[in-house]
């Protein structure tokens, strides 16, 4: 199968999971990505089961409008049963490396919310230890310099997302250079410095389920 190919299956598997996990007239959690729009997309057929979404951006907000699907301000949301994103690495205690797309935050805040996290990749995400997908760091643009020294003093390499605007209006450095052996305490740590909104490692709050497309069907990961 290719990759395309093992994208849709878990995009399918997923809205077949929200079928039959998520109570009745909920709203659901979607991320953003190409795997997140196959999930979109295989929901949009049963799209009568939800009271709607909330998006975490600008672009996934558009697709599931086109779909039909009604979405909320996450601020009008007091319950969110599930979120269902994709990730650029994950590994095997559901950590992961997500912002490929540059939606790392929107990403974080409605994962914040959401009660369960479901992971949806294919199987050319699973690492063993993260770091060689560079890690998206979003930054309030006057801090750049700031924040790419400091980067530097953990061993990052930092590249500036060249013509590339976060939907909160910030850029997105991607790091290179890290071998993440302590996922928990590198997303504190980068958190910490000045003028960093955020950055893509997930591993305070990991996914809960992994949904994963490999040439054997789609597996579920606890
Ligand atoms: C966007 C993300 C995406 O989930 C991640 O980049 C994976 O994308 P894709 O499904 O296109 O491989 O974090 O900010």
């Amino acid at each position: 199968m290719t990759q395309d190919e093992l994208k849709r299956a878990v995009g399918q598997a997923a809205a077949r999971y929200v079928a039959e996990n998520a109570p009745e007239g909920s709203i659901i959690g979607v991320g953003t990505g190409s795997t997140a729009n196959c999930f979109v997309d295989a929901l949009a057929p049963n799209g009568y089961r939800y009271k709607g979404a909330v998006a975490s951006s600008e672009a996934t907000r558009k697709r599931l409008e086109s779909h039909g699907i009604a979405v909320f301000d996450l601020n009008d949301v007091a319950d969110l049963p599930l979120y269902v994103d994709g990730a650029d690495e994950i590994d095997a205690g559901l950590n992961m490396i997500k912002g490929g797309g540059g939606a790392l935050t929107r990403e974080k805040i409605v994962a914040a919310v959401a009660r369960k996290f479901i992971c949806i990749a294919d199987s050319s995400k699973v690492v063993g230890i993260m770091g060689r997908f560079p890690l998206p760091v979003e930054v309030i643009p006057m801090a750049r310099a700031h924040v790419v020294r400091e980067l530097a003093k953990l061993g990052g390499i930092a590249l500036l997302r060249e013509g590339f605007v976060t939907d909160n209006g910030n850029i997105i450095l991607d790091i290179k250079g890290l071998a993440i052996v302590d996922p928990k305490g590198l997303e504190a740590q980068i958190n910490q410095i000045a003028g960093v909104v955020t950055n893509g490692l997930f591993a305070i709050r990991p996914a809960d389920l992994l949904l994963l497309g490999t040439g054997e069907g789609v597996k579920t990961i606890f």
